[in-house]
């Protein structure tokens, strides 16, 4: 299972991760985590990340890839992966997809994960996890989403792979929602690779 959360600031990508990632036995990776995690280490990594992390922005491509790209590599190769905030642009979604050595790593279903902005900013008030959850860099979160992450909806919609999910319901709900699409996707995927001939298999 080779799953991406998309989805706005505060929209529950983290909460649901972890909860599908203990369903389906695979790791929960979290871009924001692990660059939180290099920027509390001091690493040449977490020291480029830092100042864009603190105004909202997002990280540059290359910063991101370097951290990511071993720890999903590693994931696919063993059973599969929750991906929680990476890929989050175009271009790092057709770095991650389209790269000839990426083939056999690349995500099987993206699930978008729909919450009203009202809401959105509601969730990340209350929560105030530091610098980044004060109201003008939510703001600008928002804004950086609608405009860099959004058009990668679009990427995976033509390649059939993306599903929505109505994230404003409550945690368990969300969770069977996203899990009874995964469950149909699955099938659909399972029923075209047995209608392949076995040459293009
Ligand atoms: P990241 O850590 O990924 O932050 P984010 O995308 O802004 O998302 P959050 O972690 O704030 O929210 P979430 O959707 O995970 O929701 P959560 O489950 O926590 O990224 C941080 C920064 O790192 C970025 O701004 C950027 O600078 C950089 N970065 C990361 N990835 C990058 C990339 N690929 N490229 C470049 N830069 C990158 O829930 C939020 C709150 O809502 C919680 O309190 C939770 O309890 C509550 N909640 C969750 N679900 C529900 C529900 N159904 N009902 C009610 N409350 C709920």
């Amino acid at each position: 299972m080779r799953v991406l959360l998309v989805g706005g600031p505060g929209s529950g990508k983290g909460t649901q991760a972890k909860r599908l990632a203990a369903h389906f036995g695979v790791p929960h990776i979290s871009s924001g985590y692990l660059l939180r995690d290099h920027t509390a280490s001091g690493s040449a990594e977490g020291h480029e990340a830092r100042e864009h992390m603190e105004r909202g922005d997002l990280v540059p491509d290359e910063v991101v890839q370097d951290i990511l790209r071993e720890p999903v590599r590693r994931a696919a190769e063993n059973g599969g992966y929750i991906l929680d905030g990476y890929p989050r642009t175009v271009r790092q979604a057709e770095f991650a997809q389209l790269d000839p050595d990426g083939a056999d790593f690349a995500v099987t279903a993206v699930v978008h994960m729909n919450v009203p902005r009202d809401e959105l900013v509601r969730r990340l008030l209350a929560r105030a996890r530091g610098v980044d959850d004060d109201p003008a860099v939510i703001e600008h979160r928002l804004e950086v989403f609608d405009e860099l992450t959004k058009p990668m909806l679009d990427f995976f919609e033509k390649r059939g792979e993306l599903l929505e999910v109505d994230a404003a319901q409550p945690v368990e709900t969300v969770t069977e929602s996203i899990l009874e699409q995964l469950q149909r996707i699955e099938a659909a995927q399972r029923t075209d690779a047995a209608e392949r001939p076995h040459d293009e298999a």
